[in-house]
């Protein structure tokens, strides 16, 4: 029998927030490989005898865990099972599924991709935090993983709302860098971190106070920039907003 793998959003962890196509595959598969921000209530769903494989990535093991992955899909798959490989938020938006995708593909192997709800839209949204408004009709997602050399700050300087993903670890730099390339250092700015958990944190600032190191928060986190922000205390009021 012939295997195949599906690279699955797991969505930015309410359970809720999974798709019915990823339910659906879920609870179909023989073997499900997760990640480290798949909240793990999400595995309750797997029917009695499904194997979950914990394939998180830690600090400094990012390339030797991806390669064992590769290996694990391939294996599996060419021993005939179905393989979930579920994935935080949406598995293309930096989640590697693409890479992984045409690893598979390039072996002959079927591939389906089931996207998920990313982070990048769904946690400030759930915090009141439209990405686009009528008057601010930009927005980027920057990866904030390095902030200095691959990132230009200054590509962003005229992007109304720029949405920051694994940006927790250099804020006060990447603070600095987008102050010094032209935006306003009263800039308002939010960090919602563990967004859609049940101890999720919201942080609202400036551009200025997070470059002075002013600001706690710890990953995972949104980190976002933009007048935007201000939306979230109006929403906040409405009724019937989450957050
Ligand atoms: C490697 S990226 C993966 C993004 C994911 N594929 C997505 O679409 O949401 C990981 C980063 O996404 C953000 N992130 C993911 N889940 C989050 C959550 N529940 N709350 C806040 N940020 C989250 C954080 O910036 C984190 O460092």
């Amino acid at each position: 029998m012939k295997g195949k793998v599906y690279i699955v959003g797991a969505g930015p962890g309410d359970p809720k927030l999974l798709t019915l196509r990823a339910l659906e595959v879920l609870q179909s598969s023989d073997v499900v490989l997760y990640d480290r921000l798949v909240n793990p209530e999400i595995l309750e769903f797997l029917k009695p005898g499904t194997k979950s494989v914990y394939v998180g990535k830690e600090a400094g093991e990012q390339e030797e865990k991806q390669e064992f992955i590769l290996g694990l899909m391939k294996e599996l798959s060419l021993e005939g099972k179905k393989v979930a490989r579920l994935k935080g938020g949406d598995p293309f938006v930096f989640g590697r599924g693409a890479e992984e995708a045409l690893y598979l593909m390039g072996l002959g192997i079927d591939v389906e991709i089931i996207p998920g709800v990313s982070s990048c839209i769904a946690v400030p949204e759930l915090s009141g935090i439209p990405l686009t408004m009528r008057g601010y009709s930009s927005f980027a997602v920057v990866s904030g993983e390095k902030c200095m050399g691959e990132v230009n700050w200054s590509d962003y300087t005229n992007i109304e709302t720029l949405v920051i993903l694994m940006g927790v670890r250099n804020r006060e730099c990447i603070a600095s860098e987008l102050i010094k390339a032209g935006r306003d250092p009263e800039e308002p700015v939010a960090f919602i971190e563990k967004g859609t958990w049940k101890d999720e944190r919201f942080i609202t600032s400036t551009l200025q106070a997070v470059a002075e190191g002013s600001v706690e928060i710890n990953p995972p986190a949104v980190f976002l920039v933009g007048r935007v922000v201000e939306i979230a205390n109006i929403l906040k009021n409405s009724k019937g907003a989450r957050c």
